[in-house]
């Protein structure tokens, strides 16, 4: 029975695609303003800049490629159960071949209804058009957790931590609730990495830290894993 190894992953997972992290220097919100962009209200206040701000992140997203950091925890399922909880809306764990990634904060490459949540459509290329409905006549809206949504991917994001022999913390700055609160589900005693080049805040123990970006991290965190197998 391979031991369960569940990742946290947040932007800087990316950030060797070339996909921008948000509070790193040059982050997105040192150019946007959150509630510009990024909430049900600057939906509703001036929707065609919320269109623009993801179709441009979306239309990036077709440039970029996985980067060592997503292979390598490809190439982790060979000895462990790896199951990836990401704060990303990229589908790069996914391209990498990851087979179990649940998004919390959404997905840029889906849309949704703007009346029924539930309702969930890829979208055909990198642009979401005005226009575009869902089955119920409402415009579609990207399908991505705004700032002061609800975040129903915890439901299933909790007891996968719960159940995690492992924890590995890659490329997020924990700032952000309720998924940075995830990392205080682990059982007693289980062991957890952070894979990123500046030290996030975290009050758990029994933290082992790898002070890399993504790419070199995850070579540096199967070394270390050999020992757990
Ligand atoms: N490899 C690993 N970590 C990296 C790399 C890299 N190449 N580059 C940057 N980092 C680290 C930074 O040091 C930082 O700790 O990635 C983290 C990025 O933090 P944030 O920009 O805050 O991104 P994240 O934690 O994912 O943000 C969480 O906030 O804006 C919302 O919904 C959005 O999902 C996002 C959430």
């Amino acid at each position: 029975m391979k031991k369960k190894l569940v990742i946290l992953s947040g932007a800087g997972m990316s950030q060797e695609s070339g996909i921008r992290t948000f509070r790193d220097m040059g982050g997105l919100w040192e150019e946007y303003d959150i509630s510009e962009v990024a909430t049900p209200e600057a939906w509703a206040r001036n929707p065609e800049l919320v269109m623009r701000f993801y179709n441009d992140r979306r239309k990036q997203l077709y440039e970029c490629q996985p980067n060592a950091g997503h292979l390598g925890l490809v190439e982790l399922e060979k000895d462990f159960d790896v199951q990836i909880v990401t704060q990303n809306v990229d589908d790069l764990h996914e391209r990498a071949g990851s087979l179990n990634v649940l998004h919390l904060h959404g997905e840029l490459k889906k849309a949704r209804s703007s009346v029924d949540e539930s309702l969930i459509y890829e979208i055909d290329g990198w642009e979401l058009k005005f226009g575009q409905k869902c089955a119920k006549g409402s415009q579609l809206r990207p399908h991505i957790v705004w700032f002061g949504e609800a975040v129903p991917a915890m439901d299933d994001a909790i007891p996968l931590v719960e159940s995690a022999d492992i924890l590995v913390v890659i490329g997020t700055s924990l700032n952000v609730y309720p998924a940075a609160g995830l990392v205080n589900y682990t059982k007693k005693g289980t062991p957890i990495f952070v894979v990123d080049p500046e030290r996030p805040p975290m009050s758990v123990r029994n933290v082992i830290y790898i002070q890399e970006k993504a790419g070199k991290g995850l070579e540096i965190l199967k070394e270390k894993l050999k020992s757990f197998v």
